[in-house]
């Protein structure tokens, strides 16, 4: 598989993305009350308003939410770094940091985490021109390991006692692949 070079980048301009049953747009600041409620409900990380705000205005395209029956049920937030690569020895790239994920309970099992993850690497890749995505996750955190397993990430290390509760984080990655571009287009 190739990796994404820029090419195409005019034709793949993000548009909402209507998918069975949810929509995947990008998060607004009135959203804003409702992602942290979720945030909240999901996670044992949370984060202050300045938080999400900033991420949102620095990195507004990978800020994304998944909307159900006019609700929103579902969010994605990314920091875009330069760094080196968790994949590729001495590289230095531009790296995609998901920084949270979640969705409500009752709406899980849909495929609406994979459309977040997809469209945000798209995202990330297309308009801030990253080539990699990286996250940290519980190493107890079974469905979110099986998600991450399962969109093609690999572990890239262990970090003893990330969190604040002295849990370990696995840290993972994946190349943004051209091919990434073109999915979660319809
Ligand atoms: N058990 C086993 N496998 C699972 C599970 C589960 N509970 N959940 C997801 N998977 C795997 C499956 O392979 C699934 O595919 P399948 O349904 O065809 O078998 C695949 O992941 C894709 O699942 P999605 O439906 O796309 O994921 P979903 O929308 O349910 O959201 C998520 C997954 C985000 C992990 C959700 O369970 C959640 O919000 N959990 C609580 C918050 C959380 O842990 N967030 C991630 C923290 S790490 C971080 O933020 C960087
Ligand atoms: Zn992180």
């Amino acid at each position: 598989m190739k990796t994404f070079k820029g090419s195409n980048r005019e034709c793949l301009k993000a548009s909402p993305l209507i998918l069975e049953g949810f929509e995947i747009r990008t998060f607004r600041r009135e959203d804003l009350d409702r992602v942290i409620e979720i945030n909240t409900r999901c996670l044992p990380e949370h984060y202050s308003t300045f938080f999400y705000l900033d991420l949102y205005d620095r990195f507004p395209k990978t800020f994304l939410v998944a909307v159900v029956d006019n609700e929103i049920q579902g969010y994605i937030m990314c920091r875009i770094e330069r760094g080196l690569s968790k994949l590729r020895a001495l590289r230095l790239t531009r790296l995609c940091h998901v920084v949270s994920i979640a969705v409500m309970e009752a709406y899980r099992r849909r495929g609406i985490a994979t459309a977040l993850m997809l469209r945000a690497m798209r995202n990330a890749a297309v308009e801030y021109g990253a080539t990699e995505c990286f996250l940290e996750v519980r190493v107890s955190n079974e469905p979110a390991l099986r998600l991450y397993n399962k969109l093609g990430f690999r572990k890239t290390r262990r970090i003893v006692g990330y969190y604040m509760d002295g849990e370990d984080a696995w840290e993972m990655a994946r190349p943004i692949f051209e091919e990434d571009l073109m999915k979660g287009l319809k």
